[in-house]
Formats: structure tokens, C-alpha cells, sequence
């Protein structure tokens, strides 16, 4: 058994990160043999990710995947730490799952992801939760195997979760969602610990993919037929920044633009990194697509600054504008948070503010949520839930109405959309975003999915928009 550790997890060391390979050892080949395995997954992209390493993991062993939670054999929950009602949702779900093992004795049931990585919640699943079969954390998910196979002789918990981040894996198999957009991790963990934030803690010290296995991901990706990547990792532009080699998120988006593959896309951003270099590539390269998601967070400069968030207001709109100026047509969404300890009217109001200067074209927003073991968990926290509630529906408004606004402007306009697949809204359509991350529902026949069509809007709405494929 290994427990995480919060004060381990926090510590960052110049040790140097080696990577090594992934390799299924031959007696775990046939550990799922006409078994079934459903996952349901919690949170961010990056988890969403890791999913697809952890499906082509299973399926090695000769597991089968099944979307019907009650027939598998196997049921594994990825989960989320960012706030607090992503646990609560996991806890519910395993509440769910103990009456299901208590009628069916043999399925074997596993938590992954962030939460494990969280000492209390580690803590609470050896001593409440010893029903459960594997426990494996987010530095360990090539060793999943080895986990089951403990958990299967031994008939008890098999709990590994490192605090310390170890190799980056390379070669992990991979079971993607989609055959024509593919998440490309480019690095993992974080650095920068924002004082609200566990991600720090839940995902280790700031590490970078190699270049070269970047590019080459890309290229096969490209053989595969794939038109889409997404550059995915906590802080991107930060990429680099830990091999020392002078190479940097411009340079790794300069070269991925040059594979040729149709769209880069890239996810997310700090405000505090993001270069005018990167700007320029943005700018220069159309296969990058227009679209930036900026986190900002909070607009008043005092919470700013309680957050660890490293800009100002100002710089954040200074920032805002000279990726407007430079790069035409250019989408930005952001984060923001609520309700942060010691956030007045005013500290909300500057929020405000920002909205209002900059029209993003979307947000997500949040209330704060304390998690353990970070700096703003201890901060003094005066105001009420209810106010809190009050603040982000007031937000949510304003973010509506220039998310709107946004849309509007693409009344009639004709738009290059990726065709993915079926519409969830009408079965008759299909659904695809554009290259300013803009969903649409699009009239078009089922052959043209996996495309990248122009397609004019003939209608919009807050949150989509729809169209029809535009005669040339
Ligand atoms: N409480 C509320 N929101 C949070 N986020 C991160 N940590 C917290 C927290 N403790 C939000 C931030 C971040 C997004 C992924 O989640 O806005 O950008
Ligand atoms: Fe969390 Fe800040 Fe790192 Fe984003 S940049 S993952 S908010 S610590």
C-alpha cells in the first residue's frame, strides 16, 4: 500500500525527469479475458485524456468496453479534485456501485484521478471504502496492471497513489473518442500554485514532453487521418520552461502548425506566460486556430494577488487587446472565480468590469470552493454562501448576454466547422465547432462527418448556433 502525502506532493525538486517506455508484461495479457469494463469520467481534458490511455491499457489485458455501467465486470471512476462538488459526486457514485457489488460479490470496482491523490481522500477510502478493489493515483496509471493483478491474487484493496510525480511514460496506448480530433499531452503538473488551486498537489511538478515525441504523436495522428489537435497540459505556455533548451511554446506551435495537420488548437493558457513570440506564430499560421482560453480568474488586482495569479487588471486587458489587434477574428473565453476568501462587492464589481471591457465570447465560472491543503483554504472567509450564489448568477448573466452578442455577429456568415458527428439536439443534423470554438448544428448529409465543410449560419443562440453547408 501507498498512501499519498500532502507535504510530499507540494515539495518541488531539481531532480531531472527521465522518460521511459510503457510495456504490457505478458502475465497480465489475459487478466480481463471476457470480462467488461465501464469508466466514468470527472473533470478536465487532461482526465478525459488519461481515460483513453487507461480504455487502451484495459483493452490490452483483453477487456471489453461496455457503456452500461450494471453489465460490466470492471467499473472504474476517474475522478476530479478541482472543488468540492466534483467529490461530493464521486462519493454518491460509489454509494451507488456498493448496492451493485452487494447483488454481484465478484465485479471488481477502482478510483483513479485527482481525488485519490488527495491525502484525506486516500485516508477515507482505506478506512470506510476497503470494499473497493484498486486505488491508483495520476503518476502511476501505467502501472494499472501490476494494481489489478495485486488486487485479483491478493482478493483485498490494492491502494498505490505516489505523491511525487515519477518518469513521463512514452508509448502508452491510447483508445481515442474521436477518429478526427486528438488530445496531444505536450506536458504535466503545474508550478505555479495559484493559492486556490490543488492541481499543484494533484499532478506534480511542472514536466515536459520532449519535442520530438510531440511532433512524432502529431504526424501519426496525421496518417490516421486526424485533422485536429489539441496541445493539452495545466499551464502550456509554460511548455519548455523546465528542459532548458531554448525551446518554447512558440517554437512547439510553429512546428506542429508545420506537420500540416488541418487544426492546432491548444489548451490552457496563463495569462503570465503567454508571449508576443506565441502571438505572432498564432497569427501567422492559419492551421492554429483563432481561439484562446485565458483564464482570468478575478479583475479586482487585491484578489489578484491573494490568488498568487501574477498580473494585473491591467496587463490581463493590455494582454486581451494586443491578441485582438494581432490576430483577426480571434475567440477568447475565460475562467472566472466567485466568492474567493475576503472578495468584497467592489473586488466583484471590478469582475464585472472586465467582463464588460472585454465581451468574452464565453466563460466558465465557479464559485470558490476550499480545498485542503492549499494557501486560500486558510484564508479568512466572511461572506455567505448565499451571497456567493447571488454573485455568480449576476456573472452568469452578463457572460450570457455577451456570449449572445458574440454569436450574433455570425448571423449569415460563412464558417469553416470540423463535422464530428451526429447533433445531440437533432438526430437529423449534425454537430461540429468552427475554428473559433463555436458549436453548430449543420443540414448535412452523414458521408460529409470528418470534414472540415463551410457552412453559413442561419441561426443563433447563446450557447450554438445552427447552419446549413454553404453553396459555393
Ligand atoms: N474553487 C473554484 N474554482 C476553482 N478552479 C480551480 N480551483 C478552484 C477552486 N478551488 C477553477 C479555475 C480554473 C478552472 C479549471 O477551475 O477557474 O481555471
Ligand atoms: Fe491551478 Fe494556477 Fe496551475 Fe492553473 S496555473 S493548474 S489555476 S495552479
Amino acid at each position: 500500500m501507498q498512501m499519498p502525502n500532502l507535504l510530499e506532493a507540494k515539495k518541488r525538486t531539481n531532480n531531472s525527469v527521465k522518460t521511459t517506455n510503457y510495456h504490457l508484461d505478458s502475465k497480465y495479457q489475459k487478466l480481463g479475458q471476457n470480462k467488461t469494463y465501464f469508466i466514468k469520467t470527472y473533470g478536465c481534458q487532461m482526465n478525459e485524456h488519461d481515460t483513453e490511455n487507461i480504455k487502451a491499457i484495459l483493452e490490452q489485458m483483453a477487456f471489453k468496453e461496455t457503456d452500461v455501467m450494471e453489465n460490466a465486470d470492471l467499473i472504474l471512476l476517474n475522478t476530479c479534485a478541482i472543488r468540492e462538488n466534483a467529490h461530493n459526486k464521486v462519493f454518491g457514485m460509489i454509494g451507488r456501485i456498493k448496492h451493485l457489488k452487494a447483488s454481484k460479490p465478484n465485479i471488481i470496482v477502482g478510483m483513479c484521478g485527482c481525488m485519490v491523490q488527495e491525502e484525506s481522500v486516500a485516508l477515507e477510502i482505506k478506512d470506510k471504502y476497503k470494499w473497493l478493489d484498486i486505488v491508483f493515483g495520476t503518476h502511476n496509471i501505467h502501472e494499472l496492471p501490476k494494481v489489478l493483478y495485486e488486487s485479483l491474487k491478493n482478493k483485498r484493496l490494492e491502494l498505490e497513489v505516489y505523491s511525487i510525480e515519477g518518469d513521463i511514460v512514452e508509448n502508452m496506448p491510447v483508445k481515442r473518442d474521436s477518429k478526427y480530433k486528438a488530445w496531444v499531452n505536450i506536458m504535466y503538473g503545474c508550478d505555479k500554485f495559484c493559492t486556490y488551486c490543488i492541481v499543484p498537489y494533484t499532478r506534480g511538478k511542472q514536466r515536459s514532453r520532449a519535442k520530438e515525441d510531440i511532433i512524432n504523436e502529431v504526424k501519426e495522428l496525421i496518417k490516421d487521418g486526424y485533422k485536429e489537435v489539441t496541445l493539452l497540459g495545466q499551464n502550456v505556455n509554460a511548455y519548455g520552461k523546465d528542459l532548458n533548451a531554448g525551446y518554447d511554446m512558440s517554437d512547439l506551435l510553429k512546428e506542429t502548425a508545420e506537420t500540416g495537420i488541418a487544426r492546432v488548437r491548444f489548451i490552457t493558457s496563463h495569462p503570465w506566460d503567454f508571449t508576443d513570440k506565441m502571438i505572432d506564430v498564432i497569427a501567422k499560421y492559419p492551421n492554429i486556430m483563432p481561439y484562446i482560453h485565458l483564464p482570468i480568474q478575478s479583475g479586482s488586482d487585491r484578489i489578484l494577488k491573494l490568488m498568487g495569479r501574477r498580473y494585473t487588471k491591467e496587463t490581463y486587458i493590455d494582454l486581451f487587446n494586443k491578441i485582438k489587434k494581432n490576430i483577426p477574428n480571434c475567440a477568447i473565453t475565460t475562467d472566472i472565480i466567485v466568492g474567493f476568501p475576503g472578495e468584497t462587492r467592489k473586488d466583484f464589481e471590478e469582475t464585472l468590469d472586465v467582463v464588460n471591457t472585454c465581451k468574452f465570447d464565453s466563460a466558465f465560472t465557479f464559485i470558490f470552493s476550499a480545498r485542503e491543503g492549499t494557501p486560500a483554504a486558510k484564508m479568512k472567509d466572511e461572506t455567505l454562501l448565499e451571497e456567493k450564489e447571488k454573485r455568480l448568477y449576476e456573472l452568469n448573466a452578463l457572460i450570457n448576454k455577451y456570449a449572445k452578442e458574440a454569436n450574433d455577429k455570425y448571423l449569415n456568415k460563412v464558417v469553416p466547422v470540423l463535422l464530428e458527428g451526429i447533433s445531440d439536439k437533432n438526430s437529423s443534423m449534425l454537430m461540429g465547432y468552427t475554428d473559433t470554438m463555436k458549436l453548430v448544428n449543420v443540414k448535412a448529409p452523414k458521408d460529409q462527418i470528418g470534414q472540415i465543410v463551410k457552412v453559413k449560419i442561419t441561426d443563433v443562440k447563446t450557447w450554438s448556433m445552427d447552419g446549413e453547408i454553404a453553396n459555393e
